[in-house]
């Protein structure tokens, strides 16, 4: 039996809220999706009164995981600054604001940064501005590279409306979970993978609210078993939108990778994403350009199709790295759509040479960015 929404809605008025109002009687419930046995909606509340809401959320998910044909529950709990928001209130944005206009305590140092996942030494997003510039295909690529060099690697795909983590890594099962509410993520390749698309079914058009993006994002990182990992990889969303400001606010990120295509209008949204890592105090850890030349598998002539090098000069211009170039090639396609990503299954091959260089570049910058910064001592 697969459970429609009115089954869960009928679970959900046996859930009190706080003061025992019946969860379905209050106005904290977004939209209810069922699809499929899986179920996924957010709970958002006064951020005050967020602690006396934890378990109200995690009996809603019992409650829901109790019903016959359930496969899987995610409810999110949102935490916003004014009350109010309910199922039929028009979206808001999320209370956000950019790392760098963060309270200052006094005396001038900045507010706390975000706390980090205990067991990850460093998250770094791999964006764009543009979509459909690589952004997914470069991220387990340049993910498998990290694992070459001997590091322990996780990936997130934070596409929260696009996850491509299923399809690039050939993932059909379901994440497990411990005690109900932690998700052990899915491993391939040796790397711990989680995505919003392991819970829901691929074509399933998604409505999201902005708090439920911060939310969804919120959950994969902080309510998911990672274990120990030298480098967690997310695959951002094209954009420079909320998902990108949630995740540089509530995950302390060593770094972010951005990719472009040579070609100006790329360039010009790269521009913008590197724009916006910088104002959130994001070290640009530098420049992919990928789709950089096309190499004729036939005759194996060069054609330069984008014209080549404008990332290159766009990283000097900048002043980021420049960390390498990847051609426009059917292998890297064939194998990316097909869930065997070139690194892992043509380890030998040029393509994945140019990833791990790639992948070591990206590793010497995080060095770097780990490093603290020089004290500057003002002598009067
Ligand atoms: N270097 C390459 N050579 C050939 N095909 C590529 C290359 N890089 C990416 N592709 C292909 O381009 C398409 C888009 O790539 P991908 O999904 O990685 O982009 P994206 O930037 O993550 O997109 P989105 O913005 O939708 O998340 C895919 O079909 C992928 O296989
Ligand atoms: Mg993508």
């Amino acid at each position: 039996m697969t459970p429609v929404k009115d089954d869960v809605l009928a679970a959900l008025a046996k859930v009190a809220s706080p003061d025992g109002t019946p969860l379905p009687a209050t106005d904290k419930l977004s939209e209810i999706v069922v699809t499929d046995g899986k179920v996924f909606f957010s709970i958002t509340v006064d951020a005050g009164v967020v602690k006396q809401w934890e378990p109200v959320r995690e009996r809603a998910e019992a409650a829901i995981r109790a019903l016959p044909g359930v496969t899987s529950v995610m409810v999110a709990l949102t935490g916003e600054r004014a009350s109010g928001v309910g199922g039929n209130a028009p979206p808001r944005r999320p209370q956000m604001q950019p790392a760098a206009a963060r309270p200052r305590e006094p005396g001038g140092h900045a507010a706390p940064a975000p706390a980090g996942i205990p067991g990850v030494t460093s998250i770094i997003a791999v964006a764009s501005g543009k979509g459909g510039v690589g952004k997914s295909t470069t991220a387990v690529n340049l993910a498998l590279g990290l694992r070459d060099l001997g590091l322990k690697v996780g990936i997130l795909d934070a596409d929260i409306y696009g996850p491509s983590m299923p399809k690039l890594l050939a993932i059909r099962e379901k994440p497990k979970t411990i005690g109900g509410t932690r998700l052990i993520p899915i491993v391939r390749y040796g790397m711990a993978v989680m995505s919003i698309g392991f819970l829901i079914e691929e074509e399933t058009p998604m409505i999201w609210r902005g708090p439920m993006v911060m939310s969804a994002l919120t959950q994969m990182l902080r309510e998911v078993e990672w274990g120990t990992l030298d480098v967690m990889v997310v695959d951002m969303p094209p954009g420079t939108g909320d998902a990108q400001l949630t995740m540089a606010q509530q995950v302390p990120l060593k770094g972010a990778v951005i990719v472009s295509t040579p070609q100006d209008l790329a360039l010009i949204d790269a521009r913008r994403g590197i724009a916006m890592f910088r104002r959130v105090n994001v070290p640009v850890l530098g420049i992919v350009e990928n789709m950089s030349y096309f190499l004729c598998p036939h005759c194996g002539g060069r054609t330069e199709i984008f014209s080549h090098g404008g990332a290159r000069a766009e990283a000097e211009r900048l002043g980021v790295p420049f960390l390498g170039e990847v051609p426009l090639d059917m292998e890297i396609r064939e194998k990316s759509d097909s869930g065997r990503p070139v690194v892992a299954t043509a380890p030998d091959g040029s393509h994945a040479k140019i990833y791990r260089d790639i992948a070591a570049r990206v590793r010497d910058g995080l060095a770097v960015a780990s490093r603290p910064a020089p004290k500057i001592v003002i002598e009067a």
